[in-house]
């Protein structure tokens, strides 16, 4: 892992994606003196031309870009040289968004995935042959709270597959408040981010916050036997997942588990969550969009199939996503009684 500086004086920065991730990430970057082009969808430009861009986090940071400092995209801008793309959306969308980017941009641009899921950047790659696709991992929570305003409520640090561009972009990472860990190999890093986005099906079900639904006994123990389950099929095929909080991964299985007073006092740590934060997928479940069940879930599911073996609560968490978003997109193509 390294952090080493000497970024260009005002690095160029493209957003393919501008949604929570993207414009939380993009508008720090700017606000660090990066020239930040974002491509979005016109319903969030729309916004951003209105309002700006608001950032917040859980720590008290905020700051607010005019919308006038904002250069916004429907596109990938014709003869755009960005010194890195940031890949920020959902797993459905990626090979369109890579064809986009590949497209138009120069051969050897390096994008930055800062998808979740194991597989999001093999597949940009695959269908952006001359790009230089790099995986991150993004270990914190943002929301769009309000129209153009994005909060980050819980920490951790992002983390992505060393490549000289990031080191050269390390100094301006920092200065944005987003120090990037650097590492030869990132898939334990990823492997453990995808353990606990496997809370993210039992948030979303159950309709709660973050914080208040980890203090549910039922729901609690729910996560932690997806985790369990994919955490011993790892092992099997012979990768320990990095550790992301400071806690063991069995340690941590043993905490989900206690009552919920002890828990509550154990896990204090894990608990400094926003009290309105919610998983991205309890938001595409609200909203009747698809969630990135198939890269969570799902890629368990695919790993057992790899092994030879069974992953049946991950399996069963897959349908009932399926099941809820088909109930979210009939009920919202009923027509009004
Ligand atoms: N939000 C979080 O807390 C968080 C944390 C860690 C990691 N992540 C990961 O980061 C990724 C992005 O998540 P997010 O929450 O930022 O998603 P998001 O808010 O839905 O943002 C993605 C945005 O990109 C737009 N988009 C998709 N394809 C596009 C294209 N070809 N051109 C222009 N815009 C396009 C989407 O529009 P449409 O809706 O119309 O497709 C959406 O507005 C996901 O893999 C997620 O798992 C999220």
């Amino acid at each position: 892992m390294s952090t080493a500086s000497g970024d260009p004086p005002c690095p160029r920065i493209l957003v393919m994606g501008a949604g929570s991730v993207g414009c939380h990430t993009g508008g720090l970057l700017q606000g660090a003196g990066a020239q930040v082009d974002f491509v979005g969808r016109p319903r969030m430009l729309d916004r951003l031309r209105e309002r700006g861009l608001r950032l917040t986090d859980l720590d008290g940071g905020s700051q607010h870009l005019p919308p006038s400092s904002l250069r916004l995209h429907e596109q990938v801008p014709a003869g755009s040289q960005p010194d890195l793309v940031l890949l920020c959306v959902k797993s459905a969308a990626t090979e369109a968004a890579a064809a986009s980017l590949s497209d138009t941009l120069p051969a050897g641009t390096v994008v930055l995935s800062l998808q979740n899921g194991l597989g999001n950047a093999e597949r940009a790659q695959a269908r952006a042959p001359g790009l230089v696709v790099v995986p991150a991992m993004v270990p914190y929570n943002i929301a769009e709270i309000a129209p153009g305003h994005f909060h980050r409520g819980t920490s951790g640090q992002l983390a992505a597959r060393s490549h000289p561009q990031l080191q050269k972009l390390c100094g301006l990472f920092a200065r944005a408040g987003l120090p990037l860990a650097l590492h030869a190999d990132l898939r334990p890093v990823q492997l453990g981010k995808l353990l606990l986005n496997l809370n993210n099906p039992v948030n979303a079900l159950s309709g709660l916050p973050l914080r208040a639904q980890l203090l549910q006994a039922g729901h609690r123990h729910g996560f932690a036997a997806l985790v369990e389950e994919a955490l011993a099929l790892m092992r099997a095929d012979g990768t320990e997942p990095a550790r992301l909080t400071p806690l063991s991964w069995d340690a941590l299985l043993r905490v989900l588990r206690l009552p919920t007073p002890l828990f509550r006092l154990v896990a204090a740590r894990m608990l400094r969550i926003d009290p309105q934060a919610r998983s991205s997928m309890a938001d595409d479940l609200a909203a009747g969009r698809l969630t990135e069940i198939d890269a969570l879930c799902g890629e368990v599911v695919r790993m057992a199939g790899r092994l030879g073996r069974q992953a049946p609560l991950n399996r069963a968490m897959v349908e009932r996503v399926r099941q809820a978003e088909q109930a979210r997109q009939a009920a919202a193509a009923a027509p009004p009684s």
